[in-house]
C-alpha cells in the first residue's frame, strides 16, 4: 500500500520507492501539507511545524490566538482572500461577489488504479505497475464550493501525479480565475531551480538559477505550451548533480498556457505552484458544474538528475501513449521539407523517396504544400484535398509509387490552422478565432482555427479522416505554426469568454483524439514550427515529436540536451540535414549529423540526389549502425555524461541495457582550444567488476576504469568531431584483465 490515512492522527502518508509525502487534517479542519522529500517513516510529524507568533500575519476566525495562520503555514491546497499572501492556489468570485475560499476536510477515498480526467490527457497505470489513487475532498462551508484533490501514485517511479476538481455546490454561479494542478509548501528555502527556455529553432535551454526570495515564474500565454518556455521545471537542492542530491519534478500534463510558480517566502519557506496560466481565464461555473484542471507529474529523486530523468523516462515510455508505436522501432524518415519545400511534383517526390531508400530511409514523408492551393504558407490550410495538379496522380499515386520500393508513406497536415486565402475561409470565415470589429492577427500569414466550436472541430477531424481513411498512409506529421491571439468565440455570450483559450485546448485534444485514437495504426509525430509543443500532454498522443527545425547538429546537441531531462529520446524527431545548414550556417562533417540525429528518432532532411558518394556510404553505414544499437536508443537507461552548456570539451551520453550487458556512447567535441586539455569520457551505468569489451576489443576494461578513469580522446583534433562507443560485456580470454582477474579485484580490490 502506498497511501494510508492514520485515522487517530487523520494524517495521509504517501510512500514511494524513494520518497515520503504527507499532509494533516489539523485540529481546525484544514488540510496542512506536512512532507515531501527522502523517505521517512513517521505518520504524524505536525510537531515539527514551527508555532510562532508571526508580526502582520492575520489569523482565521475559528482560532483565538496569533500562531495559526494561513500565511505561513504549509498547506496543502491553500485558501483565498483568507491570509495567505503567498502565490495563490485558488482565485474566485462567490456568487455573493467575494473572493474567499476556506476549504476544510470533508472525506476521501484510496483506491487501486489511477483516477482519469474527463477530455483532458493524463497518464495511465498498467498492470503491474502497482499504482494507488487518493482523492481528498476539501468544502467552503459558507459557499459550499468544494474542491477535490487527486493523487496517482506509481511507486516504482516516484511518481506522484496530482491534478484538482472544482465543484459548484453553491446556489448560484461562481467565476474561477485560477485553480492550481499542485501546490507544494516546502519549509525550506534553499533551492535551485532549473527550467528550459527557449525560442524558435532553440528550444529548451538548460537554466539553473538560485531561488531568491520573492517569486519566480515561468509560463506561457501564447496558446501553447511554447518554444519559450517548456512546461517541465526542477526545483533542487543546491548540491544537485547527476548523480548527487535530491531534485523534485514538475510536468504538466496540457499544451496550452501555464504558469509554474516558485516562492522564496521571507520565511525562507517555498511554496511551488503550477496549473492553467490565470492570464485570460474566466470559466463560468454554474451550481452543480464542474471544473477539472490540468494533471502534473511530479517525480522525486534522492540521487540527482539522472534518476529524475529515468523515472520520467519511464512514464513517457510505458504510461502515457497507448499508440502501438510506443515501443515498436521507428522507421528512418526521409522528408521533402528540407529539400523542396513548396516546390514539387509528383516525380521530384519520388526522386527524393528512391535517392532516399538507397542511403538508408525506410519511410518518404510529403511534407507541406500537397493540398488546396498551397503553392507558399500565404494559401490553402483549412482545403484537405489534394492539389491534383501539382501532384499528378493525387495521394494514392506517389503512395503507390513509394510502398512500390518497399518504403512507407507518411503525409504532413497542419489541421488547427487556416489561410485566408482558402476555401474553407470563404465558405466560414467565422470559424476562425477573432474579435468582433478588429482585423485578425495573424502569424505566418495563418489564422487560428477556432476549437473552442465543436462544429469546428468536427470538420477537422471529418476532413483529416477523410484522406486517412482513403489508405496508403503510414505516418502523419502533424504541425501547428504559430501562437494564438484573438481569443474570442463568437458563438459564446460575453462573460464566456474567459473560456475561450481552455475551450480551445478541450477542442485541440478533441481533434486529436478523433483523428490520432481512430487509426491506431498510422504512426503520427507531433511538430510545432519544430519543438513548440514539446510537452507531456503532446506525448500522450504522438510517441514522437519534431525536436527543432534546427537541425545544425552543435546547436542540437543542446536543444537534445535540455529535452532529455524530462523526455525520452525515443520522443525526440532528429534528422541529419545539409551542409551548409540552413539555419545555423554550420559546415559540419556528415558523420558528425548522422551521429547527433541518432540522439533520436534519427532520419534525413536533404536530397540524398546532391550528396557525394562519399557521403552516401557514410549515411549507409550510419544508418546500420543506428539499427544495431535501436534496442538500446530507443529503451536502454540514458545517461548524460557531459554538458554542452558547460566547459566540457566534448558533449557526450550513453545508452544502457537494463541488464547492463551491453551500451552505446557517442562524444562530440563541441568546443575547440588551442593546445587543449585531454578529456576522459567517463561511462556511466555499468556493472563495477565486469568486464567490456568497447569498439570491438580496441579496449578491454572493467566497468569500474570505464566509468572512474574514462575513455581518453586526444585534445587536438578538429571540432565537431564524433566518437561512437559500441561497449559489450566480455566473454573472451587473453585481455590483461581475464574474468579471473575481475573476480580477484573484485576480492582484492585491484586488477591484474
Ligand atoms: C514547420 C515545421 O517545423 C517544418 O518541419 C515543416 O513541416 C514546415 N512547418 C512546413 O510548413
Amino acid at each position: 500500500m502506498s497511501i494510508r490515512f492514520f485515522e487517530k492522527e487523520k494524517a495521509f502518508v504517501i510512500q514511494t520507492k524513494d520518497a515520503t509525502y504527507s499532509m494533516k487534517v489539523s485540529e481546525h479542519g484544514h488540510l496542512l501539507h506536512l512532507y515531501y522529500g527522502k523517505k521517512i517513516y513517521d505518520a504524524d510529524i505536525e510537531m515539527l511545524l514551527p508555532v510562532q507568533n508571526r508580526g502582520m500575519e492575520v489569523n482565521p476566525p475559528c482560532v483565538d490566538n496569533r500562531t495559526y495562520t494561513f500565511g505561513t503555514y504549509p498547506q496543502e491546497f491553500g485558501t483565498n482572500d483568507a491570509g495567505d499572501y503567498r502565490p495563490s492556489t485558488i482565485e474566485l468570485r462567490n456568487p455573493d461577489g467575494s473572493y474567499s475560499f476556506v476549504g476544510t476536510y470533508k472525506a476521501h477515498r484510496i483506491y487501486e488504479g489511477k483516477y482519469s480526467i474527463k477530455d483532458m490527457p493524463s497518464i495511465f497505470a498498467n498492470e503491474g505497475d502497482g499504482v494507488e489513487t487518493l482523492e481528498i475532498d476539501l468544502v467552503d462551508e459558507v459557499t459550499g464550493v468544494g474542491v477535490t484533490l487527486y493523487y496517482g501514485v506509481y511507486p516504482e517511479q516516484n511518481v506522484i501525479t496530482r491534478a484538482t476538481k472544482l465543484t459548484n455546490g453553491s446556489d448560484g454561479t461562481v467565476h474561477l480565475y485560477k485553480l492550481a494542478s499542485t501546490v507544494v509548501d516546502f519549509m525550506s528555502g534553499d533551492f535551485d531551480m532549473v527550467s528550459f527556455y527557449g525560442r524558435h529553432c532553440w528550444e529548451r535551454n538548460f537554466e539553473r538559477v538560485r531561488l531568491s526570495h520573492g517569486t519566480t515564474s515561468i509560463g506561457s500565454t501564447r496558446g501553447l505550451s511554447s518554444h519559450h518556455e517548456n512546461p517541465f521545471t526542477i526545483i533542487c537542492t543546491p548540491d544537485t548533480n547527476e548523480d548527487n542530491g535530491q531534485a523534485y519534478g514538475f510536468n504538466f500534463v496540457y499544451s496550452g498556457n501555464f504558469l509554474f510558480e516558485a516562492n522564496n517566502d521571507p520565511y525562507s519557506e517555498t511554496r511551488i505552484t503550477m496549473g492553467i496560466n490565470p492570464k485570460q481565464f474566466d470559466f463560468v461555473i454554474e451550481p452543480g458544474e464542474e471544473f477539472m484542471a490540468p494533471e502534473v507529474i511530479m517525480s522525486y529523486s534522492d540521487s540527482g538528475f539522472s534518476k529524475l530523468s529515468h523515472q520520467y523516462h519511464h512514464i513517457f515510455r510505458h504510461n502515457a501513449c497507448r499508440s502501438k508505436w510506443v515501443g515498436k522501432r521507428r522507421p528512418i524518415i526521409i522528408n521533402s521539407w528540407e529539400p523542396l519545400t513548396f516546390t514539387f511534383d509528383a516525380d521530384t517526390l519520388f526522386a527524393v523517396a528512391e535517392a532516399g531508400k538507397d542511403i538508408g530511409a525506410e519511410m518518404f514523408v510529403l511534407d507541406d504544400g500537397w493540398f488546396g492551393a498551397r503553392d507558399n504558407a500565404l494559401a490553402g490550410l483549412g482545403d484537405w484535398v489534394v492539389n491534383e495538379k501539382k501532384l499528378v496522380g493525387g495521394l494514392k499515386g506517389i503512395s503507390d509509387r513509394v510502398h512500390g520500393i518497399g518504403m512507407k508513406f507518411g503525409l504532413w497536415f497542419e489541421p488547427e490552422m487556416i489561410n485566408e486565402d482558402s476555401d474553407l475561409y470563404r465558405a466560414h470565415p467565422e470559424w476562425c478565432l477573432r474579435v468582433p470589429d478588429r482585423g485578425i492577427t495573424r502569424g505566418r500569414h495563418q489564422y487560428v482555427l477556432d476549437l473552442s466550436r465543436p462544429e469546428v472541430c468536427d470538420y477537422v477531424i471529418g476532413a483529416v479522416n477523410k484522406i486517412l481513411d482513403e489508405g496508403g498512409i503510414d505516418y502523419v506529421k502533424w504541425d501547428y505554426n504559430r501562437s494564438v491571439c484573438d481569443a474570442y468565440n463568437a458563438s459564446l455570450p460575453a462573460e464566456k469568454q474567459g473560456e475561450v483559450l481552455h475551450r480551445y485546448m478541450l477542442g485541440v485534444y478533441k481533434v486529436h483524439s478523433g483523428i490520432i485514437l481512430t487509426h491506431p495504426d498510422i504512426l503520427f509525430e507531433g511538430c510545432s514550427s519544430g519543438g513548440g509543443r514539446f510537452d507531456a500532454g503532446m506525448l500522450t498522443y504522438f510517441p514522437q515529436i519534431w525536436t527543432s527545425d534546427n537541425t545544425d547538429a552543435m546547436a542540437r546537441l543542446k536543444i537534445q540536451y535540455g529535452t532529455s531531462f524530462a523526455y525520452p529520446v525515443s520522443s525526440m524527431g532528429a534528422h541529419v540535414s545539409v551542409a551548409r545548414n540552413r539555419y545555423a550556417g554550420s559546415v559540419i562533417s556528415m558523420k558528425t549529423r548522422n551521429i547527433v540525429a541518432m540522439h533520436g528518432t534519427y532520419g534525413y532532411e536533404l536530397d540524398p540526389a546532391k550528396m557525394t558518394e562519399e557521403e552516401k556510404q557514410v549515411c549507409r553505414e550510419m544508418a546500420e549502425l543506428y539499427k544495431s544499437q535501436y534496442d538500446l536508443i530507443n529503451s536502454g537507461t540514458y545517461y548524460r555524461l557531459s554538458s554542452p552548456f558547460g566547459n566540457d570539451l566534448f558533449t557526450a551520453w550513453m545508452f544502457v541495457s537494463e541488464d547492463k550487458s551491453r551500451a552505446f556512447a557517442t562524444a562530440v567535441l563541441q568546443n575547440t582550444e588551442c593546445n587543449g586539455r585531454n578529456t576522459y569520457i567517463k561511462l556511466k551505468g555499468l556493472i563495477p567488476d565486469a568486464l567490456y569489451s568497447v569498439n570491438n576489443g580496441s579496449l578491454i576494461l572493467t566497468g569500474s576504469t570505464l566509468m572512474n578513469v574514462g575513455i581518453h580522446r586526444p585534445a587536438n583534433i578538429a571540432g565537431s568531431t564524433a566518437y561512437t562507443y559500441i561497449i559489450e560485456k566480455y566473454t573472451g580470454t587473453g585481455s590483461s584483465a581475464d574474468e579471473e582477474s575481475v573476480d580477484d579485484a573484485a576480492e582484492n580490490g585491484y586488477l591484474a
